[in-house]
């Protein structure tokens, strides 16, 4: 069930009309007539102007402007594949909250459309079958908690469902035991008296009772201590291994290099970049320019690149980083290796001297 936008636009100031039952063409594509209640001027400047950031210099589309008209997304074109792991990133007030609103038809798109395996959401029953594939976890789930107790918060959605308390239970039970719950301990008590980690993993695990296929997850681990924010990750990364297609929002550019095999950069509502980790993050000056990191591992390794050091140009993380630079220092045939570019070597700066010596070995 892959999800597709296809030029997809999207304006707070002039949304698409909710209630558009089984006419789902009442939305325009762009190109097309503009929705009721809207006029050209509405859709025209986003949909008329802009192309993907990347592509050109293509006039800046209305973003933020002062008239009214916040494009808070603009001509997005991509797919989301089944079982990838895609990362969304970009500045504040990019959209990428706004984006993931339209993988389970929360929101639609005021221009454009998102098809799910085919199927254009703008129509009731396929959103409806979309949400029940799609569980989107928004940013501070725990927020939304609202049951007596964690078992009724968790067994919300599929009470909802209309499924069985036999059914309900299994899933209470299955959902709790994912995020490393345990039932007997927690299930009676208010979800109010958890820690703050605790209940964003009550709130997962209302997520998951649904048995999305796909979880979209805006932010998950913000707010959260290094080690819950590490097991938080572990979490996601081992639902995502058991079959679960993942979108996550992110600001942390390390969790992104690390979890993803693509990422999405938006800027100003257009898609700014698209690629695997690798591709992304070796437009490195570029990313800076519109107030985004890479990787603290990868910066150092493209500051050691332009310093002269001659790393081969691929996506690190620490661990590769390190063994890189244990080879360059060795030096391929047990020859020091300058770090400098004045002919100091590594050695040499170490110990002081300006006398070359062997490497360690
Ligand atoms: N309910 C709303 N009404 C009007 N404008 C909104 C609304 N929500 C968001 N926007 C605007 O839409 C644009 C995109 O917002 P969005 O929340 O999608 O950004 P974001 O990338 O998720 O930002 P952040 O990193 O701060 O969470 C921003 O200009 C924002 O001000
Ligand atoms: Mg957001």
């Amino acid at each position: 069930m892959p999800i597709a936008f296809e030029q997809v636009s999207y304006s707070y100031s002039a949304p698409a009309k909710k209630k558009r039952g089984k006419k789902a063409a009442e939305i325009p594509a762009v190109g097309d007539a503009p929705a009721l209640g809207q006029t050209d001027a509405d859709i025209a400047p986003c949909a008329a102007d802009a192309t993907n950031a990347a592509a050109s210099n293509a006039p800046r589309p209305l973003w933020g402007n002062p008239e009214g008209k916040t494009w808070a997304l603009c001509n997005i074109t991509f797919t989301l594949e089944d079982g990838e792991f895609l990362g969304i990133a970009g500045h504040t007030g990019s959209g990428k909250s706004t984006l993931i609103q339209h993988m389970n038809g929360l929101i639609h798109p005021t221009s454009g459309r998102v098809l799910v395996d085919g199927v254009d959401i703008a129509d009731k029953k396929a959103a409806a079958a979309a949400r029940s594939n799609v569980g989107v976890v928004f940013q501070y789930p725990e927020h939304q908690l609202f049951a007596a107790t964690v078992y009724d918060d968790v067994a919300f959605g599929p009470r909802n469902m209309g499924l069985g308390s036999d059914e309900v239970d299994a899933r209470v039970r299955e959902s709790l035991a994912q995020v490393s719950l345990d039932f007997d301990d927690i299930c009676d008590k208010s979800p109010f008296e958890l820690s703050g980690g605790q209940q964003r993993r009550v709130a997962f695990a209302g997520v998951l009772a649904m048995r999305p296929t796909k979880l979209i997850l805006d932010e998950p681990v913000a707010g959260l201590d290094p080690a819950a924010r590490n097991d938080f990750l572990k979490l996601i990364s081992e639902l995502h291994e058991g079959g679960l297609t993942v979108v996550m929002v992110s600001h942390t550019m390390d969790d992104l290099a690390r979890y993803c095999d693509r990422i999405l950069v938006l800027k100003e509502g257009l898609l700014f970049a698209l690629g695997t980790p690798e591709e992304v993050f070796s437009r490195a000056s570029e990313l800076r320019e519109i107030g985004l990191g890479v990787p603290s591992a990868q910066k150092l390794a493209n500051d050691l690149k332009d310093a002269g050091i001659g790393l081969n140009g691929r996506l690190y993380d620490t661990a590769s980083l390190a063994d890189a630079l244990a080879a360059l220092y060795r030096g391929a045939e047990g020859k020091p290796v300058s770090l400098d570019g004045e002919g100091e070597t590594r050695t040499a700066a170490r110990t002081g001297g300006g006398k070359e010596e062997p490497c360690p070995k």
